[in-house]
């Protein structure tokens, strides 16, 4: 049931017009995870419209990128024809009917998936299990726990109780994040913390607004300011 709400959620691509600033910034986050490291074989699952791994895939040798929204993909398809990226290929399913046939990954991207997945766990341990020893993964949460979560939760409930938002979002603790992959055999290498929800104010601003509050306040990967008042996470795991 959930599944298909998050599906039709995701058809409606228009999302990312709202979304942009925050894109930017996890593209921005991921290409300064990656540094001057090259991947060869890279996996985004879910990809959404693409734009993150495609804009960084000049340090990849092969790409894959997977999504159940059809519209993400042919988004995703059209943005890698206008960056001219020719060494990727596309999946339209879902994550878990994926097959990789025994392939694994130097580097796996995941954000924005753990508040919509069914099953936390299985996604957590499928992606695990389909990383390189020595390899990587890249991926966001919003924690649950932290005081500003509350606050949008407080606000998204306003919203779903007035009819405007139709599923409830998974609440996911940063510490379950962090103790699955410690158990998982990673170690945490990098994080960036700060807010990708302005609750309710976000139509006051830009992107380009949004994208220039979020830097003042929080800095970026590199320097990360205020790092304890952002509930959004986004780890760098390394498969030891
Ligand atoms: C918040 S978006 C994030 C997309 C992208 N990673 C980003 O950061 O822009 C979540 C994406 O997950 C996809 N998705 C959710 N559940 C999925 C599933 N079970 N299988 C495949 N894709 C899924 C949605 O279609 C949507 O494009």
């Amino acid at each position: 049931m959930k599944k298909e709400e998050v599906k039709k959620f995701f058809e409606q691509t228009n999302i990312y017009f709202n979304y942009d600033y925050n894109i930017k910034i996890r593209t921005e986050t991921v290409a300064e995870f990656i540094g001057d490291e090259y991947y060869s074989n890279v996996l985004d699952m879910p990809c959404g419209n693409g734009f993150i791994s495609l804009k960084n895939s000049n340090q990849f040798n092969a790409l894959i990128l997977v999504d159940f929204s059809e519209n993400m993909i042919a988004l995703a398809k059209q943005i890698a024809e206008q960056e001219k990226v020719t060494q990727v290929s596309f999946y339209c399913g879902d994550i878990f009917e994926t097959n990789f046939n025994n392939k694994e990954f130097d580097l796996i991207i995941s954000l924005g998936i753990l508040a919509h997945i069914d099953d936390v766990d299985k996604f957590l341990n499928y992606i695990q299990s389909k990383v390189k020893k020595g390899g990587a993964i890249i991926i966001q949460n919003t924690n649950s726990n932290h005081f500003y979560s509350k606050l949008i939760r407080l606000y998204l409930g306003v919203r779903k109780l007035l009819g405007k938002d139709k599923y409830t979002l998974n609440k996911v603790p940063a510490s379950r994040v962090e103790n699955s992959f410690k158990k998982a055999g990673f170690s945490c290498q990098k994080v960036f913390r700060y807010n990708q929800s302005f609750i309710g104010f976000s139509k006051l601003f830009s992107n380009d607004k949004k994208y220039e509050l979020t830097r003042k306040w929080f800095g970026n990967a590199a320097h990360n300011k205020n790092a304890s008042l952002g509930s959004d996470y986004i780890y760098l795991f390394k498969k030891e």
